[in-house]
């Protein structure tokens, strides 16, 4: 027998200590905030602990192992073959929910890119008397996605945004997207166990990581009412070209840049005017 608190520090070195404790909760089956109070640990426990570290030293993510990410009051479940949810997104999702509470009764949501479905679990669970829909293209993606939204009233649909929810168009109150916004020519600037574990349609979009970006600038300016709001996470080197793109399609107003909660420039917004063709 040993003591969580044993194996924590045995683990110091091998792998950072919030993806040991991650690993040891799992392997436990407590939360994490448990850990430090259970102080006799069987020798199969503190094994299967010890064949998680060893394949979170060979690169697996953590929460691949684990199975979960936690974002903002929720936890997702996660694995091979999604995007794995990161703190960067809450600060845009908090945006998003103080534009609802504003926004009247039971505001409209459209989250694009939705991969795991992090952000539309999240306002489900924040804003409750928002209706959702959460569209994504990958078939992997969907199937998390479908989980993780059960039971929450959120239409997923799988779909390429470009032509996603055409019935839609000019009714909608808020459009969220975390979508894919790496520059293909970072691709060996991008960490290998991101590269090498997370799927490449989450993350890459053409030379200059704005492909996604601009198709999203024109489904948001088709899917949102007049006075009805956008936002979409960017690179940080994107605080300048992400909102240029919608300044560039003429549809929007009130174009600003935002930092995450590590003071970074994070996400775009905007506003749609006018009338809803376009
Ligand atoms: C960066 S991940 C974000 C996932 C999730 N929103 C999050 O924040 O964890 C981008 C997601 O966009 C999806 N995607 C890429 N191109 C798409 C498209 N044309 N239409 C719909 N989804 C797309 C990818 O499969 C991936 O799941």
């Amino acid at each position: 027998m040993t003591s969580a608190s044993r194996l924590l520090r045995s683990a110091a070195g091998r792998v950072p200590d919030a993806d040991a404790r991650l690993l040891l909760a799992h392997t436990l089956g407590v939360p994490a905030s448990r850990l430090l109070t259970l102080t006799a640990i069987d020798p199969d426990a503190a094994a299967r602990f010890d064949e998680l570290l060893t394949r979170r030293e060979s690169g697996v993510p953590a929460q691949y192992l684990s199975g979960t990410a936690p974002f903002r009051h929720v936890e997702v479940a996660v694995g091979p073959g999604v995007f794995i949810p990161r703190p960067e997104t809450e600060a845009m999702t908090g945006w998003a929910l103080e534009r609802l509470a504003e926004a009247g009764e039971s505001p409209l949501v459209v989250e694009l890119c939705a991969g795991s479905g992090a952000i539309s679990l999240a306002i489900a669970d924040e804003f409750p008397a928002a209706r959702q829909y959460a569209v994504e293209l990958s078939e992997d993606a969907v199937r998390y996605a479908a989980a993780n939204l059960a039971g929450t009233g959120v239409d997923l649909v799988q779909a390429d945004m470009a032509d996603a929810l055409l019935e839609l168009d000019g009714t909608v109150d808020l459009v969220i997207a975390n979508p894919p916004y790496v520059p293909l020519e970072a691709y060996d600037g991008i960490p290998a166990e991101v590269r090498e574990h997370e799927p490449a349609l989450a993350l890459f979009s053409g030379p200059d990581g704005l492909d996604a970006i601009r198709v999203l600038a024109r489904v948001a300016a088709r899917l949102l009412k007049p006075g009805g709001r956008v936002c979409a996470e960017h690179a940080e080197l994107q605080h300048a070209s992400a909102p240029a793109v919608f300044v560039a399609h003429g549809g929007f107003d009130q174009v600003r840049d935002h930092r995450d909660l590590n003071d970074r420039p994070r996400f775009v917004t905007a506003r749609r005017v006018g009338t809803v063709a376009g």
